[in-house]
């Protein structure tokens, strides 16, 4: 995690590494910090605990023209206490060399032992700390030399970006395992965690690889790999400022929640021809034809429940076997890798650590890789063999939403390309093809019950304990629910396949226990009804989330609606609902929505 940033060109510096921090501040918001060098070779260093915000308070930019290179980082703390002597950026003992750091230094502790045994002191505990340190240790003279000795020793993840007092208008580094592009604008270059960051401030960027050096200098700059200096191919950036920023919006969150319709219009485009009703895309063609038996899907978080939401799919419509396993325990587990099984990567960054690392297991061992991924030029993109983009837009709010369903609708792509190929029955096809058109305007009509739904949110907003309950497609959409309540409200919540509950956890039960089951058209609905008897007559209160032509809708004490259609197209809707409902009670609790207690959005340490 943490976001790194830096510029160096003709204008004042200040200003463009505060904007990028703010962009970049969904990695990691503990604290902030930038270095700066004036032509005259002056440096500045301003620190903040806490948000960008804070630091931009602490910052008079109308006395800082004079620095035109510089760099920034906002913080998640993985070395070291949330304190402001731990913040980024890390200068050297003699003060010439400053560094910012994304990643984790495996051996930091080793060589800051190593190196105060050589004499130096340390003010903090980070091993981005160590690296300056090591840095000048090692400096014979020349920063790009002294870089590629510090690899050698180094161990990795990182991106590092360094400057140097001595040399004003230099920016260098190295990266491997954590992203760094590098912006090329007009006399200005920016280097940053995250192309996005750069929208608006350039067109083009090139896209680092693992084991890069780069250095940047004279208006000019150069890559090296194992010795070589090499050509990258520039990117275009497409998106455009309108992205990136709140509009009417009050959360960006909320922004993303309502943006879902136009999101799955995006993700159909180019896949399927509503007009034939039938499926045209050339990766999906290729992909059904390998004759693949089974599929393993990896992801964390909110991406893993798509994939549960994944494995319904395929095996509902297209008869595959589909595995689902967290990145985390792929990584660590024993993994059977073969080439019967398509091995699909869900990630809204396309860097999380945890499948990252997962997926170059079985590229190495010679599994068919395919990534479902939101960013494009992410590192989960570039190592699949094949994939799909996700086409969500920047999601900024930490709280992945239309992320999610962006990823779902992709799956359900995806099974329809395998069941046509294979066994789906035609009319079925045809069937949930028909209904996947009218999804965005459903959403949309659905997003007009916001205020009913915020209402039963600041009615069971003091409660501190909920479940969450589902069966078949509902159990990942409740899994899902459950999630954004936790990382929102900060509410303990738990899913559970409804059926489930009365093994063991019902005990849990009372009046100040409520539950919310997603219960809609699907053919396990009479089930669920049997569930929520069970905890009503245990005095515990049941929200239903259900089809408006539900009949059943006095068993519930609240409930909340949505337009019936087919249980396979229902999750979108259910699952917006769940989204707003946390919202709502986080808002209600005055909760810190778009960027949650001690998380970030992209988690790029193991
Ligand atoms: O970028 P990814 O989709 O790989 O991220 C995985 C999880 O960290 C992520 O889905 C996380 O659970 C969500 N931000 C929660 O809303």
């Amino acid at each position: 995690m943490c976001g790194i940033f830096g510029f160096t060109g003709w204008k004042d510096a200040a200003p463009i590494l505060l904007k990028g921090l703010s962009r970049l501040e969904y990695r990691g918001y503990d604290s902030a910090g930038i270095c700066m060098i004036s032509k005259n070779r002056d440096l500045y260093i301003n620190k903040a605990i806490g948000k960008v915000m804070e630091l931009k308070n602490k910052i008079n930019l109308s006395s800082l023209s004079e620095y035109t290179t510089g760099i920034g980082h906002t913080r998640w703390a993985t070395h070291g206490g949330v304190t402001e002597n731990n913040c980024h950026p890390h200068t050297s003992a003699n003060g010439r060399f400053a560094v910012v750091h994304n990643g984790i230094i495996e051996n930091y502790s080793e060589l800051r032992t190593m190196l105060q045994w050589q004499g130096y002191q340390f003010y903090g505990e980070t091993d981005t700390e160590v690296a300056a340190k090591l840095f000048e240790h090692l400096f014979m003279g020349d920063d790009f030399e002294t870089l590629k000795k510090l690899t050698t020793v180094i161990e990795w993840a990182y991106a590092l970006v360094f400057l140097d007092k001595e040399n004003p208008g230099k920016l260098f580094g190295a990266k491997i395992g954590s992203p760094l592009v590098i912006g090329i604008g007009r006399d200005s270059w920016y280097v940053s965690s995250d192309y996005r960051s750069l929208i608006g401030l350039v067109d083009e960027y090139i896209t680092l690889e693992d084991g890069d050096l780069f250095c940047i200098e004279n208006n000019d700059y150069k890559v090296v790999n194992c010795g070589v200096e090499l050509v990258r191919d520039k990117e275009s950036i497409t998106e455009t400022e309108k992205h990136m920023e709140l509009g009417d919006f009050p959360h960006f969150m909320l922004k993303e929640i309502y943006e879902q319709g136009e999101v799955l219009r995006n993700v159909f485009a180019g896949r399927i021809d509503f007009q034939a009703k039938t499926i045209r895309n050339n990766t999906l063609d290729e992909v059904v034809t390998q004759g693949f038996e089974r599929v393993h899907i990896i992801a964390s978080g909110t991406s893993y429940h798509a994939g549960l939401l994944g494995k319904q799919y395929l095996e509902h419509l297209a008869d595959i076997p589909t595995e689902v396993t967290v990145s985390t325990e792929f990584k660590y587990g024993k993994q059977f890798i073969d080439k019967k099984t398509l091995y699909i990567f869900v990630s809204q960054s396309g860097e999380t650590a945890d499948s990252l690392e997962s997926m170059k297991i079985v590229n190495e061992r010679g599994g068919y890789t395919f990534g479902i991924v939101n960013v494009p030029g992410s590192s989960i993109a570039r190592l699949a063999k094949a994939g799909l983009f996700t086409h969500a837009w920047v999601e900024v709010g930490v709280a992945s939403t239309k992320a999610f369903t962006a990823q779902v609708a992709t799956f359900l792509v995806i099974a329809l390309a395998f069941g046509r190929k294979w066994n789906l029955e035609h009319m079925k096809f045809l069937s949930i093809i028909e209904d996947m058109q009218k999804i965005p305007v459903r959403i949309e009509k659905l997003l007009e019950t916001s205020d009913k739904i915020r209402e039963v949110a600041e009615k069971y907003a003091s409660y501190l304990n909920f479940f969450y309950l589902g069966r078949s497609y509902e159990l990942p959409i409740a899994m899902e629910g459950s999630l954004k309540l936790k990382e929102l409200t900060y509410r303990h919540s738990e899913a559970y396949s409804s059926g489930e509950l009365k093994h063991g956890s019902l005990a849990l039960i009372d009046e100040y226990f409520p539950s919310i089951i997603i219960n809609g058209s699907s053919p396990l609905h009479s089930k669920n009804c049997s569930s929520v008897q069970e905890v009503k007559s245990r005095g515990g209160k049941m929200i239903g989330i259900i089809t408006s032509d539900d009949t059943k809708k006095d068993i519930y004490d609240d409930y909340l609606t949505f337009e019936a259609s087919l249980p396979e197209t229902e999750v979108f809707l259910e699952v917006i609902i769940l989204q707003l409902f946390a919202y709502h009670m986080a808002n209600t609790l005055g909760r810190d929505i778009d960027k949650p207690r001690n998380l970030a959005k992209s988690v790029t340490v193991e």
